[in-house]
């Protein structure tokens, strides 16, 4: 009787001591980050990245900002959109004259020119607009851009690589491009990527643009090997230039607190007193914005024939008369405006060593990739999961 007693506790004790171990596996297991695994995205999330067809790329709004002065680069935007399909709102650009000297913050640095200055106002009218008008995300463009005719298959491999970079590609979310994030860089000139935390490749992207087309990035290359029609999606610490940038609501709010409101303790922490793109740039490494860009930059830019003083609205150009051109896409929308016009289904590339130097851009589609991290010293990189579209 005794020794029963005695030995019912023990196993009781023994199943109490197993189950604990197995609860104790379960909430170990699966490791995030642990295996390599393929992962194929639920109906739902799918049909989230079908939201960035539409007529806004998968975000509330689009604005551009654009100096009501300057109609020809608002020709070019209108036209542009509309051969891509999406639509275009616009914030006015900023005359340096038109401020007020009293509206300047008390930390904005005066070595910067005016209109840099101006350059900066009319980027926080945009986040005082997503803020006012309370929409979840927005795109900022300024007008000299130039996007691929196939920006919507672009965005929606980004939006695959962040989705998996967040954790997200598995889950419903407002947004497609997922919930948990600040800042999607789009377009920028130069990036610097956090090379602790896992990055995304995403190759056989044949709108990406070969090394030796990149124009100057002002920052170095990620020190992370890309093989060639390969982007890269990286959690980043800094960047430059702010051609096109996606900002969530709480992103907005946060960069119209910190360069306007009451920069507070931010200021005192990092110079948050320069130009709208460096202070963003810093915002990002500083941690107190998340962001996430593209390598290389999805979108470029374009030059309408003529002097290049056309060009900049910021900076001082000189005289000197040239073609139109495009830089930083494969297949510029800009370029190929007359083509698609004349009722081709054809575009072409911005060079003739193109891997596809004419493509019917119906061809070209969304691409997966692999979410990887960095090993130690001389290890190269490891793969943690694949994501395919
Ligand atoms: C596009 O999709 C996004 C995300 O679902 C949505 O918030 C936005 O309102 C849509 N835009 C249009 C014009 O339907
Ligand atoms: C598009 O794809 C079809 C079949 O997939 C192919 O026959 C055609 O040559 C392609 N066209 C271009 C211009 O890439």
């Amino acid at each position: 009787m005794i020794l029963n007693t005695v030995l019912q506790k023990r196993s009781v004790r023994r199943l109490l001591y197993i189950s604990g171990v197995i609860a104790i596996l379960l909430l170990l297991w699966p490791l995030p980050y642990t295996q390599t695994t393929v992962r194929k995205g639920p109906e739902s999330s799918r049909d989230h990245l079908q939201a960035i067809k539409n007529e806004t790329l998968g975000v509330q709004k689009i604005f551009a900002i654009n100096l009501p002065s300057r109609l020809d680069k608002r020709d070019n935007l209108v036209l542009g959109s509309s051969i891509s399909d999406f639509h275009i709102d616009w914030i006015d650009g900023v005359n340096p004259e038109e401020l007020n000297p009293k509206s300047f913050p008390y930390n904005w640095n005066r070595d910067h020119k005016p209109t840099e200055y101006a350059a900066r106002r009319a980027h926080m009218n945009g986040m005082q607009r997503i803020v006012s008008e309370r929409l979840g995300s927005a795109i900022i463009m300024e007008d000299d851009v130039d996007w691929d005719v196939t920006i919507k298959t672009q965005l929606q491999s980004f939006a695959l690589a962040v989705r998996a970079l967040q954790g997200a590609d598995q889950k419903a979310t407002a947004s497609p491009y997922g919930d948990d994030w600040d800042i999607l860089w789009l377009g920028h000139c130069g990036v610097q990527c956090q090379t602790d935390v896992p990055f995304f490749l995403s190759p056989h992207d044949p709108s990406v643009l070969p090394p030796h087309h990149f124009l100057p990035y002002w920052r170095d290359p990620p020190p992370i090997e890309i093989p060639s029609h390969t982007r890269l999606a990286c959690t980043i610490s800094d960047a430059v230039c702010s051609i096109v940038y996606a900002v969530s609501y709480r992103g907005a709010q946060k960069i119209l607190s910190a360069l306007s409101v009451n920069p507070g303790d931010l200021a005192q922490k990092i110079d948050i007193g320069a130009q709208f793109d460096v202070s963003l740039g810093r915002m990002c490494g500083n941690g107190y914005l998340q962001c996430f860009a593209a390598f290389p930059s999805l979108t470029g830019g374009y030059h309408a024939a003529g002097p290049s003083s056309k060009a900049s609205d910021i900076h001082d150009e000189n005289e000197d008369i040239h073609p139109a051109s495009s830089h930083g896409v494969m297949y510029s929308t800009m370029l190929n405006i007359n083509r698609i016009l004349s009722g081709d289904n054809t575009v072409v590339a911005n060079w003739e060593d193109a891997a596809i130097p004419t493509v019917n851009p119906a061809n070209i589609s969304m691409v997966g990739g692999a979410m990887h991290m960095l090993g130690g010293e001389e290890e190269g990189m490891y793969t943690l999961a694949a994501v395919n579209p």
